[in-house]
C-alpha cells in the first residue's frame, strides 16, 4: 500500500536525524523539507527543501502529515510555534518511534514526538507531545517529559522523574529519581540533578548554577 505523504518542518541537523528515523519507522513517505528561503532546493539525505514557513498554508491542502524537526536547546519556543502553526492548518502530526527503540506498551508517547534509534521509555513512562526523545536516552519506570521538552542523547530520566513543559535535558545528564524539574528548565551536557528545580532554572555547571 502507498504510504501517506508528510512534510518535514525543519531543515538542519536534527531534520536529517530524524529523517534517518521516518526511514527506518517505515510508515511514511517524506515528500519534502520546510526551510528557510536560501535553503530552498537544497538536498537533504535525497529530500528537497520544498519550501518555506510561509507556504505552509498552502502545503497544508496537499499533504496531510507534517513533522516538526527543528532542534532546541535554550528555548523550545520555535517548535511551540511551529507545531500549533501546523495542527491550526489542520495537518495531522504523528508520533515517530525508531524500530530500534524499546517503548513499553504501558509507556505513552504524544503527537509529534519522535523516539529516536536505540532509546527507551520504561513501564508507566509517559511523554508529552512535540517531543525530541533523542538516540540511546532512557525514560525509566513512571519517568515524565511534559509537552515540548528535548531528552537529548544519551540523558537518563530514572524512574518518576518529571520534567516540566519545554524542558531540554543535556547529553549524558542523569536525574535523580523522583525528582521534578519546573516548566522550561535547561540542563546542560554531562551533569547530576539531585533536587528539585524551579521553574526556568538554568542547571549549566558550576559557573551558571
Ligand atoms: C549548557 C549549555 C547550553 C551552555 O552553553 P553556552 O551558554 O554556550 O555556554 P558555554 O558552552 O560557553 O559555557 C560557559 C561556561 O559554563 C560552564 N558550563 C556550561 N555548560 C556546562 C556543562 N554542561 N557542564 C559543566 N559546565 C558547563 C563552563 O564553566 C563553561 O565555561 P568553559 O567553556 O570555559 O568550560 C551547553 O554547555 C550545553 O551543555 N549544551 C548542551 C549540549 C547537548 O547536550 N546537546 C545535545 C544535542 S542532542
Amino acid at each position: 500500500m502507498r504510504k501517506p505523504n508528510l512534510i518535514l518542518i525543519g531543515a538542519g541537523g536534527h531534520a536529517r536525524a530524524c529523517i534517518d528515523v521516518i526511514e527506518q519507522h517505515d510508515q511514511y513517505r517524506i515528500a519534502g523539507l520546510v526551510g528557510l528561503a536560501e535553503e530552498v532546493h537544497v538536498q537533504h539525505l535525497g529530500y528537497s527543501v520544498i519550501a518555506t514557513d510561509y507556504d505552509l498554508p498552502e502545503l497544508a491542502k496537499e499533504y496531510p502529515y507534517a513533522f516538526i524537526a527543528v532542534g532546541q536547546i535554550w528555548s523550545p519556543d520555535s517548535r511551540m510555534r511551529l507545531y500549533q502553526q501546523a495542527t491550526e492548518l489542520g495537518f495531522q502530526l504523528p508520533a515517530i518511534i525508531a524500530p530500534t527503540a524499546h517503548v513499553s506498551r504501558h509507556a505513552t508517547i504524544g503527537a509529534g514526538s519522535i523516539v529516536m534509534h536505540g532509546a527507551i521509555v520504561n513501564a508507566g513512562a509517559r511523554v508529552g507531545i512535540n517531543c525530541i526523545i533523542n538516540t540511546r536516552a532512557l525514560l525509566e519506570h513512571d519517568a515524565i517529559a511534559e509537552d515540548h521538552c528535548h531528552i537529548s542523547t544519551g540523558a537518563i530520566l530514572n524512574g518518576g522523574v518529571c520534567i516540566g513543559a519545554g524542558g531540554f535535558v543535556g547529553s549524558g545528564s542523569i536525574i535523580k529519581e523522583g525528582v521534578t524539574l519546573g516548566k522550561g528548565c535547561v540542563v546542560g551536557m554531562g551533569l547530576s540533578v539531585r533536587h528539585n528545580q524551579a521553574d526556568h532554572t538554568r542547571f549549566v555547571g558550576n559557573d551558571k548554577t
